[in-house]
């Protein structure tokens, strides 16, 4: 897909659609007004007669020729002083996938109408969002990518990071959606080494025999139960200085969560291939990062394992020695999440990394707590936590941070045989006991962690994104690459 940037004006732009904007409270303005003006005010008459309000996302056909384009949508862009990049997203996402209904080659987009520089780039990235479904498998689609994408902009840079972020947060979604015969570890490894050869990245792929001569017991002990081998991908984009150390970035990727011995119910087990979104995310970040030549160095890695009830499969009771020397004693196969990142922890800890960021689909508690659309954040290091929460506000992507308290959560993953359990004590604070459990991989490393069980993956689309894999987060990595030590 192209994206070009736009001078002419909507009347003559040869378009197969063209998309303008209404704020909810402010007058008719630029394209719209001139595309009301072509219909002798037939806009403001829906807006009259309360047909059409400009709310965030509402979208209405015209389905009359406009100039020299066929058709023309308007696009609600809700109230002008609420207005700001992550609106920006969504609103032409919105749009986008509206318009990708059906099959359509050239669409112009007058959106972007005294936007800053963040809003242009987000609605850029949200229009090729958008345009992409999940039905990767289905013959007949329910989105169809247009060929070209001309998007009017007074600020022209913005349309090519705008692209770089909207490839990588389709290309997270991709993955995510891939079913777990096709995206396994071997298989989302190839995926990683694909990147990593369009973008000059490092990268090393340890197999089972590397990660046993690497102690990475607790990872393996999850992928004992499954016919796929184990991987563990580490990337590296060199953008900063020789010494400088490094952003690290840390993906749970358990490519399907069927629960093991502890199995899910069907119903809970269905959306499992999901269960990779945290690798997914970490590899649409670090693309877009290296895409972007940011003056940093990161390093990226997945932890890659299926969780299945094989003959072999980790048993209740089973006491696992971590990469670190902790001991593990596993009281639910299905709490694997943190088996596999207290490994891969504990390597970008290894790998002398200044931050870490990890991102893991870990608890179906922080869903209870947030919601589905809402992150959780939990860290060892408040204003390290601060940067990553200002950095998801700032391009509109929700997160909340949950507590840490030592004196009140670190004794509830304490085990009578072991250093540790892998469950705290019942039910509560699921999310919380779950990072307690990671924070002891991460020694003296200022680290944030993300649970992104809710937002990761719809049951239901939005007016902005189909159901499936959201790619949420990528863009938030991307601003906390760019902020790095500013
Ligand atoms: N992958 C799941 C968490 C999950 C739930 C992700 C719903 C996405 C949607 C995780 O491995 C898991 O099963 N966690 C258990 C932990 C429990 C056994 C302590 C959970 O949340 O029930
Ligand atoms: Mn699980
Ligand atoms: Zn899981």
């Amino acid at each position: 897909m192209q994206i070009q940037s736009l001078s002419s004006s909507p009347l003559e732009t040869a378009a197969d659609a063209l998309a303008v904007g209404i704020y909810e409270d402010a007058p008719l303005a630029g394209a719209t007004a001139e595309v009301d003006k072509a219909l002798g005010g037939a806009v403001r008459g829906l807006i009259d007669r309360k047909e059409f309000s400009g709310g965030s996302y509402e979208t209405a056909p015209l389905l009359v020729p406009m100039g020299q384009a066929k058709q023309a949508l308007l696009v609600g862009l809700g109230k002008k002083d609420a207005f700001n990049t992550g609106e920006a997203f969504r609103c032409a996402a919105a749009a986008s996938r509206a318009l990708a209904a059906k099959s359509r080659s050239d669409v112009a987009f007058y959106l972007d109408e005294g936007w800053n520089a963040e809003q242009s780039e987000s609605g850029v990235a949200g229009a090729l969002v958008g345009c992409l479904g999940q039905d990767i498998h289905r013959a007949e689609k329910k989105r169809h990518p247009f060929q070209t994408i001309h998007w009017s902009t007074k600020n022209a840079a913005a349309i090519d990071s705008g692209r770089i972020l909207g490839n990588a947060v389709n290309l997270t979604r991709n993955l995510v959606n891939s079913p777990a015969d096709e995206i396994y570890p071997e298989t989302f490894a190839l995926r990683a080494a694909e990147v990593a050869e369009n973008h000059g990245l490092e990268i090393e792929v340890w197999d089972e025999k590397k990660l046993a001569a690497e102690k990475c017991n607790a990872l393996l002990a999850v992928a004992k139960g499954s016919s796929r081998p184990a991987r563990l991908v580490i990337l590296k984009y060199n953008g900063g200085g020789k010494g400088d150390s490094p952003l690290a970035i840390v993906g749970k990727g358990v490519t399907f969560d069927s629960g093991g011995l502890s199995l899910k119910p069907s119903e809970a087990m269905l959306t499992m291939k999901c269960d990779k979104a945290g690798a997914c995310t970490m590899l649409g970040a670090v693309q877009a990062i290296a895409a972007l030549k940011l003056p940093i160095n990161v390093i990226g890695i997945a932890g890659l394992v299926e969780n299945m009830t094989g003959p072999a499969a980790m048993k209740l009771g089973d006491v696992l020695t971590a990469r670190n020397g902790r001991t593990i004693e596993v009281h639910n196969t299905d709490a694997e999440g943190r088996l596999v990142l207290a490994d891969a922890l504990d390597v970008a800890v290894e790998l002398g990394a200044e931050h870490i960021i990890d991102l893991a689909t870990l608890t179906g508690a922080v869903i209870v707590a947030l919601g589905m659309e809402v992150a959780g954040l939990m860290t060892n290091d408040p204003p390290w936590c601060d940067a990553v929460a200002g950095a998801a506000r700032k391009v509109g992507e929700p997160v909340w941070e949950l507590p840490m308290y030592p004196e009140i959560y670190d004794d509830l993953i304490k085990s009578e045989v072991a250093d540790i359990k892998n469950v705290g004590e019942g039910r509560w604070a699921g999310a919380i006991t779950a990072a307690k459990f990671l924070e002891q991989f991460i020694g003296d490393t200022s680290w944030t962690h993300i649970d992104l069980a809710g937002p990761a993956f719809r049951e239901k689309p939005r007016p902005w994104i189909d159901a499936g894999g959201s790619g949420q987060y990528v863009r938030t990595l991307v601003e906390v690459a760019r902020a790095w030590k500013k």
